[in-house]
């Protein structure tokens, strides 16, 4: 799903405020590797393995070089202690079968059952230690867990940035008491970012789409002072459309936010703001629903928006074609239903093609936005495509992500 990953070279230069592997002496040492593991799964079965491709470069090289693996990672959101629904234990062969090295479970994440497990390591061994979460002090990010954790390695590497949005012990409190470094996923997330946002080339285009404006204001309001363009799809347009005095009829919409919109179009500034200029209306809310495409004037009491339309598609399209960059996270249409998935796949078709073409740096991200490029065959043609959700809104707002700011030298 990385496409080409990001260039080293002068646009990785923010990079080096990290401590990556680079700098690490890993040989005969305990290494904490704080992962992401948190994966779909149907009756322990895991469903999408793509974050557990992601972290098996930084599990191999610190194994090669010697090191001793222990894996720490939360799944789910258990509350108060142990229970078998969120027990890391069925994704411990998922990921040995990934790396094709055994991958032994340890039914404990601190204290005496851990120590002994990776006493009994040699090098180059990996073990996966219980969901960090099953003790209250990693959320509150305790002093007393963040000694217990400490206490079982020689240094911390994070490959996390998926998490890295919690300052909880094994993302934040660890990598302040240990000596800390980026693995290799991180290091190529933030190098992909810093492209994007930080140091991008211009102009700078980013395309936000999903259901709601009430998630990501905070997101729009920091990427209007940001980029040169900001393309807004999916259901949240329709709020935008409704803000202008567009009849969006039976859409999705939030109402109760117009003013809001308003606003942000207002503070938009030196930012261009594309909106639909036509969208493929429905009556029903369901695949293959008998549907057409109408100018957004033209949208009737009874119908309902489920992606935009073609002359949109080729206004994005036209948008991508004079940009350099795109940040891009939310579908434009109802993509999980065919084939109101068709504005997304065509814009993610191109936007991958000029990637190949080399015309354009491409980095999406959020959970929705990742399977909706994969089905449209797009993913492998972006820059990067990160499997983070909550912590890629927040970059994306502008927020410090405390995980990240630990790492820095
Ligand atoms: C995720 O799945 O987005 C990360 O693993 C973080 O999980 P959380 O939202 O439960 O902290
Ligand atoms: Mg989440």
């Amino acid at each position: 799903m990385t496409g080409r990953p990001p260039d080293a070279g002068p646009e990785a230069a923010p990079v080096t405020q990290f401590r990556t592997l680079d700098d690490a002496d890993l040989s005969g040492k305990r290494v904490l590797v704080r992962v992401d593991l948190n994966v779909p799964t149907e009756n322990g079965r895991v469903t999408d393995r793509t974050r557990i491709a992601r972290i098996l470069p930084t599990i191999r090289e610190i194994a090669d070089k010697g090191g001793r693996a222990v894996l720490l990672a939360h799944f789910g959101r258990p509350k108060g202690g142990p229970d078998e629904k969120n027990s890391l234990k069925p994704i411990a062969a998922a990921l040995s079968e990934e790396l094709g090295r055994p991958v032994a479970f340890v039914p404990a994440t601190v204290g005496d059952i851990a120590h002994s497990a990776i006493g009994a390591m040699k090098d180059g061994d990996v073990v996966l230690l219980e969901n960090t979460r099953f003790h209250p002090g990693e959320e509150k990010n305790a002093a007393e867990f963040v000694e217990q954790l400490a206490a079982l390695g020689d240094i911390f590497v994070n490959d996390a940035f998926s998490a890295a949005h919690r300052a909880h012990a094994s993302t934040e409190g660890l990598a302040r008491r240990l000596p800390a470094h980026a693995g290799r996923t991180m290091q190529a997330e933030l190098a992909a970012l810093a492209r994007a946002l930080e140091r991008p080339e211009r102009p700078v285009v980013a395309v936000v789409g999903g259901a709601k404006v009430s998630t990501k204001l905070e997101l729009l309001g920091n990427l209007v002072t940001r980029v040169d363009v900001l393309v807004i799809g999916g259901g949240m347009a329709n709020t935008f459309l409704a803000a202008q005095g567009k009849a969006v009829g039976k859409s999705l919409c939030e109402h109760d936010l117009l003013d809001t919109a308003r606003d942000v179009l207002a503070r938009a500034g030196a930012c261009r703001i594309v909106l639909p200029i036509d969208a493929v209306v429905a009556s029903a809310f369901k695949a293959h629903a008998p549907s057409r495409a109408v100018p957004v004037d033209a949208v009737g009491p009874d119908d309902m928006i489920l992606d935009i339309g073609p002359a949109s598609v080729a206004a994005v399209k036209a948008v991508l074609e004079t940009a350099r960059t795109l940040v891009w996270n939310g579908p434009f249409g109802a993509f999980e239903l065919q084939p109101f998935d068709a504005g997304t796949v065509a814009v993610a078709q191109e936007a991958a093609a000029l990637t190949v073409a080399g015309k354009l740096v491409s980095v999406a991200g959020g959970g929705d936005t990742v399977a909706a490029l994969n089905a449209a065959g797009a993913a492998e043609g972006f820059t990067y495509v990160s499997t983070a959700g909550g912590a890629f809104l927040e970059w994306m707002e502008g927020k410090v992500l405390p995980g990240v700011e630990a790492l820095r030298r």
